[in-house]
């Protein structure tokens, strides 16, 4: 891993500036209501969390309310995945941007059920899929392995909103059964679905998300407890991914104005990555139109452009 060097920020006082600056669009962006569960979330909710890999631990705002990570999963699920079936996984995912939204159908049918990348819905069912196949209890073992990253063992799912996904999950239910057509869902669609709708409800807050992710800034060690979750290639692959899938049809945007590897979540949660450095996470709930929070790019943009902290 190339590591990049800066000189020494005092974070604390970054984050009080990058806050005051961004909460003037707190309440520009329009919370999810495809989920019913997560409309109830609070527009004016806003919070940061820096962890570095030297153990320094900076937030601001409400940065200790848990909210659910939705497709900051997908992430997650990704590292479980590879670091249990490495390449194997790339015959059944691709690693291209789709250019088209989170959870788009249209490409499923010309490409034969494979998705284009696994950080979009469809990739997603895919690997949770395989995360299925290899674990006899894939729920426990992705709590454990949250719970291991984020060095909090009160993580914990909300069954309120996996039911709510449930519930008015018509397109990730349309998706996983157009997928299993093609023979690229191997488990029943049901436990596919329940699993994902699982991951996705995760309750973290941003500080559990920074911790969470360090490992990918730090070559697939994590941090807390030094153990290897990943080889160094393959943690790679995971930023590499991030970077042009990370953000859907905005992810060249993202890479544009503030050039990191991150994640978004409908939830209102982006986590962003400096390789070698640190690991970042804005919470506020208002989404752009891309599914992406506003709030939350203004953050990040704010950071790299005063930290020069960028991969570009
Ligand atoms: O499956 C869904 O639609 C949601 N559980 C997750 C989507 C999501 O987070 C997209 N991210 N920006």
């Amino acid at each position: 891993m190339k590591t990049l060097s800066y000189p020494a920020f005092d974070y604390a006082a970054l984050l009080r500036d990058i806050h005051e600056e961004a909460q003037a669009l707190c309440g520009q962006g329009r919370v999810a209501t495809y989920i019913p569960a997560l409309a109830k979330a609070d527009p004016q909710h806003f919070g940061i969390a820096i962890e570095t890999l030297e153990g320094g631990s900076y937030s601001i705002g409400n940065a200790d309310v848990p909210f659910s990570i939705q497709s900051m999963s997908k992430v997650l699920v990704l590292s479980m995945v590879l670091a249990r079936i490495g390449e194997a996984l790339w015959s059944r995912v691709g690693r291209e941007p789709s250019g088209s939204a989170f959870n788009s159908l249209v490409q499923l049918e010309t490409e034969n059920g494979i998705p284009r990348n696994p950080l979009i819905n469809a990739g997603a069912l895919v690997t949770t899929d395989a995360l299925l196949s290899h674990c006899p209890d894939a729920l426990t073992e992705l709590l454990a392995f949250v719970r291991q990253v984020s060095g909090n063992p009160g993580i914990a799912f909300s069954e309120e909103i996996a039911r709510s996904e449930r519930e008015s999950g018509y397109r990730n239910m349309a998706l996983a059964n157009f997928i299993r057509s093609f023979g690229n869902i191997h488990n029943e669609v049901d436990a596919v679905l329940d699993a994902y709708f699982h991951q996705c409800s995760l309750m973290l807050d941003c500080r559990d998300v920074a911790r969470a992710f360090l490992f990918l800034a730090n070559a697939g060690i994590n941090p807390g407890d030094s153990v290897r979750l990943l080889e160094p290639v393959r943690a790679r692959r995971v930023n590499a991914l991030m970077i042009s899938c990370g953000f859907y049809d905005q992810s060249g945007e993202f890479a544009f104005s503030v050039g990191l590897p991150g994640k978004s979540g409908v939830g209102g949660g982006i986590v962003a990555l400096v390789p070698g450095q640190l690991s970042i996470c804005v919470w506020s709930p208002g989404l752009n139109a891309f599914g992406n929070s506003l709030v939350g790019l203004k953050v990040l943009e704010l950071f790299t452009r005063r930290t020069g902290m960028s991969i570009f």
